[in-house]
């Protein structure tokens, strides 16, 4: 049997053949730090919707581990009765990835939001020492597990549980900041803990799926850089150490205005777009599927917390048009259709052309190529935790020509 060095070095090799994995040093740490340490045991949703758990007494536990997927660590139950994902360990590419995009050098400081089962944790001190390294998660456990695990391996980063909107300003400031949850926006906290010159990595989105990770760079008055030019998808940060709630989504499809679209099945099908079109939605957008067809769902459908509603048939009639009905205060499905248009106008610009800018008071403008080139403007309330990151209602579009 192959043990775990011959299959982290694998990884490694598998990483570094794709282009992901660049430096020694990441390389070293890929190869030195056991992930089956981090995941003694992993759970996989079935067809049925049940999780099944594999542990360290189970066959082909070890050689999952040591895969590049991520692993789903942390089930809870939530209001309704599900069981939702609330920790995993992240994919080792997209980890390894993030990593290298964050430039680290000997000297800097790390905060990491996020810690997880403590693996990236790991890779982080293994680089630079665990006296570099600060993680925060907002689960309890989670951290008591990771400090276990990581002195386990003679290995002692600042853990602390805490709401990681907040960072962790009784140690900064920092180099670098790497979330490794999705945020609606990005805390001015943060920005007050980087050093001038230093670098965020966070995945901004606003609602679940539309946004992506940027590379922020802290300058005096804001923070600033551009989108990473490939899509990753982050658990959703919470507010408490439970499972978050789920929102729901709209039942009664009867009652709404008729139209149809030559548009995409869903509206989340171009995700560009689609976080584009977060600045015309009253609130944070839920969506799920209604009906069944032979082919699967019949209608995409999505919904704010204003009560505002689109519903779009997945299966085109024999002219290829797709049937919409909308209902509530907003008319989201037209606010996604103009962001199509002017996104189309703009040549199909992809996460590469799209940057960011954060500053003080709040305000996130999301650019073109440059940032004189606003797109879309959005504001953000700073207020005391928990809910720093909640985005106000009053997000506005503005399109330039670039
Ligand atoms: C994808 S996992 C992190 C993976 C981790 N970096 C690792 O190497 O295993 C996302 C983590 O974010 C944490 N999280 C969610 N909301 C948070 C919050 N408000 N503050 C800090 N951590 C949070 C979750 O508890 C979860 O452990």
């Amino acid at each position: 049997m192959t043990g775990w060095r011959g299959l982290a070095r694998g990884l490694a090799d598998e990483l570094a053949a794709e282009g992901v994995l660049r430096s020694p040093e990441w390389r070293a740490a890929v190869e030195a730090i056991p992930r089956h340490v981090f995941v003694p045991r992993f759970y996989v949703q079935r067809q049925d919707g049940r999780w099944s758990e594999t542990s360290a007494e189970d066959d082909g536990w070890l050689t999952a581990v040591y895969r590049d997927e991520p692993l789903v660590t942390a089930l809870a139950t939530t209001a309704d009765g599900d069981r939702v994902t609330v920790s995993s360990s992240t994919k080792p590419g997209l980890m390894v990835r993030m990593l290298e995009a964050l430039d680290v050098r000997d000297e800097h400081r790390v905060l990491e939001i996020g810690t997880g089962t403590g693996y990236n944790a790991a890779l982080l001190s293994h680089r630079l020492g665990g006296e570099r390294v600060f993680s925060v998660d907002i689960g309890a456990a989670l951290v008591d597990a990771a400090r276990d695990r990581l002195a386990g391996l003679g290995l002692a980063p600042t853990l602390a549980v805490a709401h990681g909107a907040g960072g962790l300003p009784e140690h900064a400031p920092f180099d670098r900041i790497i979330a490794t949850c999705s945020l609606r926006a990005v805390p001015w906290a943060w920005a007050e803990q980087v050093r001038e010159g230093g670098l965020v990595l966070v995945d901004v989105k606003p609602s679940t799926h539309a946004g992506n990770l940027v590379l922020l760079v802290r300058h005096a008055d804001r923070l600033e850089g551009r989108f990473l030019p490939r899509w990753a998808g982050f658990m959703a940060m919470r507010d408490a150490d439970r499972a978050p709630e789920t929102a729901r989504v709209v039942e009664d499809l009867s009652t709404g205005s008729r139209s149809s679209t030559r548009l995409e099945p869903t509206p989340w099908s171009s995700l560009v777009p689609w976080f584009l079109a977060q600045a015309r939605m009253p609130g944070e957008v839920a969506f799920g599927y209604r009906g069944a067809t032979g082919r699967g769902p019949e209608w995409a459908v999505f919904g704010t917390p204003d009560g505002s509603w689109s519903a779009v048939g997945t299966q085109p009639d024999g002219n290829g048009e797709r049937e919409v009905r909308q209902g509530g205060p907003v008319r989201l499905w037209d606010a996604v259709e103009e962001t199509h248009r002017a996104w189309r106008g703009f040549g199909r610009p992809n996460w590469d052309r799209l940057g960011l800018t954060v500053t003080p008071d709040g305000r996130h403008r999301v650019w073109l190529d440059e940032p004189g080139n606003v797109w879309v403007a959005a504001e953000t309330r700073q207020q005391v935790l928990p809910e720093p990151h909640r985005r106000a209602f009053n997000y506005y579009p503005r399109h330039h020509h670039g």
